[in-house]
């Protein structure tokens, strides 16, 4: 069903590695509901996941760039406003890895080098985009930037290890870089904190299965799927929330303000 919410729009959309990323269903939501996008992602995720399916079923041009690649980063904006047209209405900022994850590592013993790559992909990586875009002044008056983010920040999660300090700084630099880009040009910055998802980044991470049946029995509405979680990125990319920036957005169903639901309750019960 289109609206037309984000109809003349043109948008960059970063992270759509398969049918399961959310990036995926955001970029079909938005070329249903209008806009022009571009597809970008790391060069070795383009050999290895079908972003050219999805490009096709979109119209859309796929731009590889390391998101860690600040002279991949600025070549990739000149080479999308030249596709779409004239400046970016909307991005979406869908990146995250962390090596210590991949191999199993826990927070006590985290390898720094690592350590250093989660922050780079998973935080910095939006610092760059953004400050390139801000520089090359890529982005339109009003423009609408969302990033994804997990609970995680806030409270602890035992098997998100050093990640969830990422997004730490992640929502930080959404406040911060969401104050500049304001001021400058009306351009807002939010993360969406969504629920576990069944992706490839999510069904990483040790013990994810088990967490996501947790998740689901304890929010009252269960987990987000990555198609709602699509559906709430393009409101914030149309004219609806334009005075909405800075903010980090629970998109879990509930269950970050909930103790203990029945459900659970009833699980763990005496007979
Ligand atoms: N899946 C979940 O449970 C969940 C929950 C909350 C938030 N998130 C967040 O959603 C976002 C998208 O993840 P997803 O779950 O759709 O998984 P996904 O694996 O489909 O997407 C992650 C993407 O990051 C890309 N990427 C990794 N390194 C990169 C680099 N150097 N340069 C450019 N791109 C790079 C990958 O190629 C991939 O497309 C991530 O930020 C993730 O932390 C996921």
């Amino acid at each position: 069903m289109s609206n037309n919410l984000l109809q003349g729009k043109r948008g960059i959309i970063t992270g759509a590695l398969d049918e399961n990323s959310i990036a995926w269903k955001v970029a079909e939501k938005a070329f249903e509901q209008g806009a022009k996008i571009v597809l970008t992602n790391a060069p070795i995720a383009l050999r290895m996941g079908k972003i050219n399916e999805l490009a096709a079923k979109t119209n859309s041009k796929v731009i590889p760039a390391d998101a860690t690649n600040v002279e991949e980063i600025n070549k990739m904006l000149i080479e999308s406003q030249e596709f779409l047209g004239g400046k970016i209405d909307f991005l979406l900022h869908s990146i995250a890895q962390s090596p210590n994850i991949r191999k199993n590592i826990g927070y006590p013993e985290l390898n720094y080098d690592y350590y250093d790559k989660t922050l780079d992909i998973s935080a910095l990586s939006l610092h760059k985009m953004l400050a390139a875009a801000y520089k090359l002044d890529a982005m339109s008056e009003g423009g609408s930037v969302v990033t994804l983010s997990y609970m995680a920040a806030q409270r602890t999660f035992s098997f998100y290890t050093d990640m969830a300090d990422a997004k730490a700084l992640l929502e930080s630099i959404v406040r911060s870089f969401g104050y500049h880009y304001g001021k400058h040009r009306k351009v807002r910055v939010n993360s969406v904190s969504q629920s576990p998802t069944k992706t490839t980044a999510g069904s990483g991470i040790k013990g994810f299965n088990t967490f996501y049946d947790f998740a689901q029995l304890n929010a009252p509405l269960g987990n987000a799927d990555a198609e709602s979680c699509a559906d709430y990125c393009i409101t914030l990319f149309s004219d609806l929330t334009k005075m909405v920036t800075m903010q980090n957005l629970m998109h879990d169903g509930g269950y970050s303000n909930t103790g203990a639901s029945s459900d659970l309750m009833d699980k763990f019960g005496e007979e």
